[in-house]
Order: structure tokens, then C-alpha cells, then sequence
């Protein structure tokens, strides 16, 4: 298995591009059941979850034509199933559901497990779908959904601003009888994205941006081309790097507007972000100084950046309360920081950070995208060699990683085999 070698205490220099966001890329891609037009997509990150959500349109019957970061999807859907050996690799392929009922009134999608940071259920989607008229049963580790004729809209209010909820119901409902509304929705950008290429593709959409979103139901939708949004966890991460190592960087295509909720802390502690014409440039004066945070739903401190922000934490003066509110279990990179001369206690769902001058080099492994990612700014930060083991995390959603960070003067590489 691949590992990634990194010699830490170079500070980073230079410029390294920000892709297409992975979580709009996602539901972007599912949106694609929606009509038998083709659907082309242009800034499209080249990750391995992108590869998985292809495998599901593709068993679905649809083609894919790849040039590049551009995809366009199309043609007629032969299955309405999502099979096991596909999902487990990936809960986002729960996405695909809504879609395939909408426009073909059923699918059997494998029901996603449980993942390494928490239980993470799918209720709140099924609840919607059964509010649109669906029947659904589980059996057999699947979901099996069906609906006479078409969905109907519905009024759905979500117990909690689910992202991959709002998703799903904002795709079925683009095709249901009448209007939907989707109260207390997520609000993440992504969504905003999907429903803007949604409404490229003729759908009627109000509230775009809002946690009430009002959607028209059409009979059909048709084709459009949409360029994917800057991936703002992608920038946040590279934000947190140079906030580690010292130095500067420009983040090319890298924008602000999404990101305020963990540019406040980072300039808070001492960094300084500014907006420039091409992306987003950063560096750290001096040592950062402990901030503390607390993960919320957007326009909230993301949990996505959790890890990676406690990384920078670990080696800021003073201490830091970071705490996780969105899943019970996203803490895992902590006992790994700590090997590395990390000084974090876990208390229930907030940890608690004192800085240290210096973190020491290690073997680590993390279980989950996030929590590598972080494990890989703590050892640019490091004395000494760090290895991170379990790479194929980093590939779900992190493009071209190593090679960004050593074209900016990181010493790291990646060991194959
Ligand atoms: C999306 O996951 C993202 N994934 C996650 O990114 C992100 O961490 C998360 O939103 C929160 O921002 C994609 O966009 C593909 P949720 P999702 O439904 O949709 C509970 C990454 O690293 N819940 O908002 O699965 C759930 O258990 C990933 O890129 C229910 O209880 O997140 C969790 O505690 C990881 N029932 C909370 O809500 C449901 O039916 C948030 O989940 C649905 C969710």
C-alpha cells in the first residue's frame, strides 16, 4: 500500500491551483439521472470518489465521455440499482437515489453502512421521499423505493440541515407533481451549485442559498453545461498549511466567499488572507496564537476543516477548544497528532489543544479523508520524517496532493508499493 514521506520544517513558497469542489462534483454527477439530455460538467476534480460515482452511472446504463476535467453524462438508464460493492466504497452514492426515483419510480440502492466517523444514518432522506408519496422498505441491506406515477411535493422540514437530505429531495423534487418545500435545508454551497445547474437544466427553484428552498415540479428536465465551484475545503486545507510550515502561498482560483467561518479564526490567530485577482494569497507572521472553534452547519465553522485546523492548533501558543458538533466520532486523528508530540485531551465532544513549540516525526494512519490530510500538515510541521500510511484516503479527495505541496518546497513524496 502507498504511503506519503514527508521531511518536516520547510515553510511553503509559491503558487499550487485549487480544484472543482468533490461535494458538488458528487451530487452534480447524480443529477445527471435526472434527464436523458447530456449533462455536461467542466471543472470536475479528478479523485477517486469522482471514479465511483462514474461507476454508478455507468451501471445505471448512462455514458460518460471524459476529457479531461470536462464530463458529460447522458443517455438512457437500463438498472435502478445501486448495488453493494459500489456504495460501501463511498456513503455519497446514496445521492443517486432520489434521482433514479424521480425519473424512473423506483430504485434499490444499497443502504450506506456506518462510516469511521460516526453512524451517520440516512433516515432523513427516506422520511422526505415517503412525505413525496414513495414506498420504501429495507430489505436485504438495500433500500427498495417505489411510487405509482410520479413523486408529489411535499412540505419537508428537516429535523436537522442535513447536506446529503437537501440533496437528495432537491433533485426528486425537481421531477415531483406540484410544489415542494424543503424547510430548515442545508445551506452549503454545494447545494447552492447543484440547484443552480438544476435550474440550468429547467428546473424551478426559489430560495437558492436559503434553508427554505421552494421547488416547481417540471415533467422533464434537459441538458446544460455547468462549471463546478473552487472546492473550499481543498483551500482551507492549503490555508492551514502555510499556516503550519510559515511562508507563503498563493492559492490560484482559491475564493473567500465560502470560507469565512474559518478565515475569521485563522486571522484571528495571526494569519494574513488576502483576496487577490487570480485566488487567495496567505502567510503566517510570527506564531499563532490558540483560537478556539466549534463546527457547525453552514455558513458555521466547517466540520471538514476540524482536523486540519486542529493540526495548526497543535502548534500555536496557548491553548485551543475545538469543538465537533456534526458527527460524534470525527476525532480520530487525535491520538496520532499526540504521538507526534501533540498535547490534545478529548473531553466528550470538545478537545482541548495546548500548543507545543514543535511536533516530532512518526509513522501515522488515519481512517478517514479529513483526518489523513491532517496527519500530513502536522508532518510538514514536524521535526524529522513522518510517514503516512493508508494514502487511498488522500485520493478520495485530495488531487495531486503531494505534488502541490512539493512544487511549493515541501520535501514529500510518495512511496508506492
Ligand atoms: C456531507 O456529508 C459531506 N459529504 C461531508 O463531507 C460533510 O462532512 C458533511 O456533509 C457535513 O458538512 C458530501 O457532501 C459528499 P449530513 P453528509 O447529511 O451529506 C446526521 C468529506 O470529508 N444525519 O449533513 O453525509 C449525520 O449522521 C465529507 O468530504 C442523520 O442523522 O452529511 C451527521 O451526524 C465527510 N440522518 C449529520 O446529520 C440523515 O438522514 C450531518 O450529516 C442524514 C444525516
Amino acid at each position: 500500500m502507498d504511503r506519503i514521506l514527508i521531511r518536516g520544517g520547510r515553510p511553503l513558497e509559491g503558487r499550487l491551483a485549487i480544484g472543482g469542489a468533490k461535494n458538488a462534483a458528487l451530487p452534480l454527477m447524480a443529477a445527471g439521472l435526472l434527464t436523458e439530455a447530456p449533462l455536461t460538467l467542466e471543472n470536475v476534480p479528478q479523485l477517486a470518489d469522482i471514479d465511483t460515482m462514474a461507476s454508478l452511472l455507468a451501471e445505471a446504463g448512462l455514458t460518460l465521455e471524459r476529457g479531461g476535467r470536462r464530463f458529460a453524462i447522458g443517455g438512457r438508464i437500463t438498472s435502478t440499482e445501486a448495488p453493494y460493492d459500489i456504495v460501501r466504497r463511498m456513503r455519497a452514492s446514496v445521492l443517486v437515489l432520489g434521482p433514479l426515483l424521480a425519473r424512473c419510480g423506483e430504485a434499490r440502492v444499497s443502504l450506506p453502512g456506518g462510516c469511521a466517523i460516526g453512524t451517520r444514518p440516512v433516515d432523513l432522506h427516506l422520511k422526505g421521499l415517503e412525505q413525496m408519496g414513495a414506498e420504501i422498505r429495507l430489505e436485504g441491506g438495500y433500500i427498495d423505493a417505489r411510487v405509482r406515477g410520479r413523486l408529489r411535493g411535499a412540505e419537508i422540514v428537516l429535523p436537522f440541515p442535513s447536506v446529503g437530505a437537501t440533496e437528495n429531495l432537491l433533485m426528486a423534487a425537481t421531477l415531483a407533481e406540484g410544489r415542494t418545500i424543503i424547510a430548515n435545508a442545508a445551506r452549503e454551497p454545494e447545494i447552492g451549485d447543484l440547484a443552480a445547474c438544476l435550474v440550468a437544466m429547467g428546473a424551478e427553484i426559489t430560495g437558492i442559498g436559503s434553508d427554505r428552498l421552494v421547488i416547481s415540479g417540471v415533467p422533464a428536465l434537459h441538458g446544460a453545461t455547468h462549471a463546478i465551484l473552487p472546492d473550499r475545503i481543498e483551500t482551507g486545507t492549503y490555508l492551514c498549511a502555510v499556516g503550519v510550515t510559515g511562508g507563503e502561498l498563493l492559492l490560484e482560483g482559491g475564493e473567500a466567499t465560502h470560507l469565512a467561518a474559518l478565515i475569521r479564526p485563522l486571522a484571528e490567530a495571526g494569519m494574513v488572507i488576502e483576496e487577490t485577482a487570480s485566488g487567495l494569497r496567505a502567510r503566517r507572521e510570527g506564531r499563532l496564537a490558540g483560537v478556539d472553534v466549534m463546527t457547525e452547519p453552514y455558513p458555521g465553522f466547517p466540520t471538514d476543516m476540524q482536523a486540519q485546523f486542529m493540526a495548526l492548533m497543535a502548534v500555536a501558543e496557548g491553548a485551543a477548544m475545538i469543538t465537533e458538533t456534526i458527527f460524534e466520532n470525527r476525532f480520530m486523528h487525535v491520538p496520532e497528532i499526540n504521538r507526534m508530540g501533540a498535547r490534545i485531551n478529548v473531553h466528550g465532544a470538545s478537545a482541548i489543544v495546548r500548543g507545543v513549540a514543535a511536533l516530532s516525526g512518526a509513522p501515522v494512519m488515519a481512517t478517514d479523508l479529513r483526518a489523513s490530510v491532517s496527519l500530513v500538515l502536522a508532518g510538514l510541521a514536524a521535526r524529522g520524517e513522518t510517514i503516512v500510511n493508508r494514502v487511498y484516503h488522500l485520493d478520495r479527495g485530495y488531487e495531486a496532493l503531494v505534488e502541490k505541496l512539493a512544487g511549493c518546497g515541501a520535501a514529500i513524496e510518495r512511496i508506492t508499493g
